[in-house]
């Protein structure tokens, strides 16, 4: 049986180990994906312990995605975009190579939906979530507008990407007149923020515009909810996380998986 799992703090939460190990039924793939509870600083000796069970690899999730981008041997173009890594391969040579694919299947979720590419994209946040989605959303052709509350920070991501132009964070319901896409990358998506206001902001936001939400608990935020009542057409965080899985799972057991309706009911059946 080939060995894979979830690293994170605290993982029991994950939706990871239903997917895959989902995947494996689905596909006749003999393989195991498990949970692994790891404390902040203990990231590197249990890469090795793992590697030495002979697991194939793992993902790695909060909070241990930049820390996993310092300790791998190898990474990819979109980790090193990225700043952060989600996906690890243990290579038959005992090194390690890191991938992240979180702004990649939040593109490709996108394109699943039918949202064009090409437009102008109004992202809020500045963090990590923030900045793999800028990154891939730069990457396919978007030109992005960035607005964070600090806005140090977005200034600091826009450099460091070598792409972006930074809004004021007050400012940005008048950005959105000129955007085809609205995605909220900010900690406002998750429970314990539902008495945000999403509605008058959202007033400006033209009829044929998208807006999409990376959080999936809850699976539809108050800003979804808003643009819904704008019967505007909107993208839950749920597919992001189908379509980032695909990577790894192709890396460590040799299948690419199915990412179609199936799949989705499968995981809503757990929120
Ligand atoms: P992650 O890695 O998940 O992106 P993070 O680095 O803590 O987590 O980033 C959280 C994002 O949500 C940041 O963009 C943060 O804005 P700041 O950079 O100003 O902190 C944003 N955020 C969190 N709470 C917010 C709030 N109440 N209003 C606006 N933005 C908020």
């Amino acid at each position: 049986t080939m060995l894979a799992g979830v690293i994170g703090w605290p993982v029991s939460h994950s939706r990871s180990p239903a997917l895959h190990n989902y995947w494996c039924a689905r596909h006749g793939v003999d393989g195991a994906y498990v949970p692994l509870p790891v404390a902040p600083g203990a990231l590197a000796a249990a890469l090795k312990g793992l590697m030495a069970a002979g697991f194939r690899g793992v993902n790695v999730t909060i909070p241990h995605k930049e820390e996993a981008f310092r300790l791998v041997d190898a990474l990819t173009a979109a980790a090193k975009r990225a700043g952060a890594v989600n996906t690890i391969r243990f290579e038959p040579d005992g090194t390690m190579r890191g991938d992240c694919t979180d702004g990649t299947g939040f593109v490709a979720n996108l394109e699943a939906h039918d949202c064009a590419m090409s437009g102008q994209a109004l992202v809020l946040g500045a963090g990590g979530a923030a900045r793999a989605v800028i990154a891939a959303l730069l990457d396919a052709g978007c030109d992005v507008l960035i607005a964070n509350r600090t806005r140090d920070r977005a200034e600091s991501l826009v450099a460091a990407l070598g792409g972006g132009t930074v809004i004021d964070w007050d400012r940005w319901p008048d950005a959105l007149a000129r955007c085809t896409l609205l995605v909220n990358a900010t900690s406002l998506g998750l429970a314990g923020h539902q008495d945000h206001d999403w509605t008058a902001p959202l007033r400006e936001a033209p009829a044929g515009m998208t807006v999409a939400d990376i959080v999936y608990v809850p699976l539809e935020t108050p800003l979804l909810r808003a643009a819904k009542a704008r019967g505007l057409k909107t993208v839950d965080g749920l597919g992001m996380l189908i379509q980032q899985a695909r990577a790894g799972f192709a890396a460590w057991f040799g299948t690419w998986p199915d990412a179609d309706a199936e799949t989705r009911v499968l995981l809503l059946r757990g929120l």
